[in-house]
């Protein structure tokens, strides 16, 4: 699949088969989205793998869309406001990689905020510091959404002198 068509299709997956993911296999998804920008290489991202435990003690209300396996994407602290900024960017562009590297080998990603509340960051045992970038439900779907439309980008494209 290229970049094209995984960009477009990939989609925020509702509902995943129980079929388990290899480890091999997730880390390799991983190791791809590590390719992502990041000022100066600092790769300023941690992983959690969520085991059933800690992942009861979330109560979402699909529980994960039945996913497998459920990931933590956080940003490391920067040592000044910017550098802090940019981590969380950075961050972002690997979890984003992630998706499009499970979605461009058959797998799926959905991606939940409820990582960023309080009570969700006492759970998972987030350091101070740390954002949570997303909690990423993994597996492979069990169906792919049609694509939703986008705006028209010209609405968004504004042309300085
Ligand atoms: C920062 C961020 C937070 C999100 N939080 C949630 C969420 O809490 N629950 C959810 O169902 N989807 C969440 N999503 C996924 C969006 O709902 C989804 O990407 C959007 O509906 C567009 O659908 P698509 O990804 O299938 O194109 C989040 C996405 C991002 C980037």
């Amino acid at each position: 699949m290229d970049a094209f068509k995984a960009i477009v299709t990939r989609r925020n997956i509702k509902e995943f088969k129980k079929d388990p993911i290899d480890r091999a296999r997730l880390m390799s998804w991983l190791q791809t989205a590590a390719y992502a920008p990041n000022h100066r290489n600092t790769e300023p991202w941690e992983v959690l793998t969520v085991g059933p435990q800690t992942r009861e003690k979330l109560h979402h209300k699909t529980n994960f869309a039945g996913a497998p396996i459920l990931l933590a994407i956080l940003s490391i602290p920067g040592k000044t406001e910017l550098e802090h900024r940019e981590n969380i960017i950075a961050a972002s562009c690997f979890a984003q990689n992630f998706c499009l590297a499970a979605h461009a080998d058959g797998g799926g990603t959905r991606w939940s905020s409820l990582g960023a509340s309080e009570s969700a960051r006492e759970v998972l045992g987030v350091p101070q510091g740390y954002e949570v970038i997303g909690l990423l439900a993994v597996g492979y779907p069990e169906q792919i959404p049609e694509p939703k439309s986008r705006q028209d980008i010209e609405s968004k494209v504004k042309e300085l002198d």
